[in-house]
């Protein structure tokens, strides 16, 4: 009977390396990959992130140089993040057309025109309370739906004024992409692509990222509008509300804990879906790598690999440069 042991073996395949490449399903190259910055005022200003070793908060300059260095490597683009100088209730320097992500991204894209410069769009790096919206009258904690769309509407017009290629919203708000593909419309940015966090969970995997950003919450936190880790049938309900807003890419966030659902958004969605890899996610494999209890690029490669073969088309990921520079070699 064909089909059957001896006849098959699914072993002759693997025998030798040029087999394996040959039978390989799934690739990963340095465009797939897109490196996460975050970027903060000064001049000549780098500061490590503890929790995120061989990540550093950088000022515009640094970022410049940076961004010559990840379009040599044929990186798909970076996603820039703002540390802001200050903070307040509104997150009103996060709209500042002179802030710290138009400034970044103005020097990112006259240093590497071609490097694709998205920005992520979210309150919770310039609010004192770390909130991803503004807060409802007499509230610590409860986030303002409504109140929220007219200034991630606004902080993504400043972004797209200042050359950003595509403004990726991640702060969970309904109606958001809508929101903000009106405000771009209207002001003439009818081009720029919107990267959509649809399917955002409420994760301890971001742990490292609040440390990086200076955005933890001050109170409570954010289950009120990031999903909730049990569900999968509801992240395809954001995704479809997405596109149906006109999202033009959607992401997956984290990735590890939810390749099933990066599997099934890659089902119903007819655009490119991007998963992110996050910080809590590169920290286990660093701290384990420093202990010598990992090979860390071996950990570093299956996991890229592995949400590629879950359906990711495009990764964020703190590896990026690392893995640019493995798959160069
Ligand atoms: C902002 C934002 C967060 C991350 C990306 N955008 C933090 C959060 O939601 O608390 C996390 C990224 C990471 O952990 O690498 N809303």
């Amino acid at each position: 009977m064909a089909g059957a042991f001896p006849r098959v073996r699914p072993r002759r395949l693997r025998r030798t390396e040029g087999l394996r490449r040959l039978a390989r399903e799934t690739r990963l190259s340095p465009e797939q990959l897109i490196a996460p910055m975050f970027c903060t005022p000064g001049r000549g200003v780098r500061q490590p992130i503890e929790a995120m070793p061989g990540i550093e908060r950088w000022s515009p300059d640094l970022c410049a140089e940076k961004a010559r260095e990840l379009a040599a490597l044929g990186l798909g683009g970076a996603l820039l993040f703002g540390i802001p100088a200050s903070k307040d209730t509104t997150g009103s320097s996060g709209t500042d057309p002179n802030g710290i992500v138009p400034i970044t991204v103005r020097a990112m894209k006259e240093a590497a025109p071609d490097l694709v410069v998205i920005t992520d769009v979210c309150l919770c790096e310039y609010t004192d309370h770390g909130h991803c919206g503004v807060l409802e009258a007499g509230s610590g904690t409860d986030v303002h739906n409504d109140d929220t769309l007219p200034l991630l509407a606004a902080q993504a017009l400043a972004h797209a004024r200042a050359g950003a290629d595509v403004v990726a919203p991640s702060d969970m708000m309904d109606g958001r992409v809508g929101a903000i593909r009106d405000a771009l419309d209207r002001a003439g940015f009818a081009s720029t692509p919107i990267l959509s966090y649809a399917a955002k969970y409420a994760s301890a995997f971001y742990g490292p990222f609040r440390e990086a950003a200076g955005s933890a919450p001050k109170a409570g936190n954010r289950r009120g509008y990031q999903m909730d880790p049990a569900n999968g049938r509801e992240a395809l309900r954001e995704i479809r509300l997405d596109l149906d807003e006109g999202a033009d890419l959607i992401m997956v966030k984290p990735a590890l804990s939810y390749l099933d659902v990066l599997t099934r958004a890659r089902e119903i969605a007819d655009v490119p879906v991007l998963a992110y890899n996050v910080s809590g996610e590169y920290a286990m494999v660093k701290a384990a790598a420093a202990r010598g209890w990992l090979d860390e690029r071996a950990a570093m490669m299956e996991t890229l690999l592995s949400i590629r073969r879950a359906g990711a088309d495009a990764i964020v990921t703190y590896f990026a440069v690392d893995a640019a520079r493995a798959l160069s070699r």
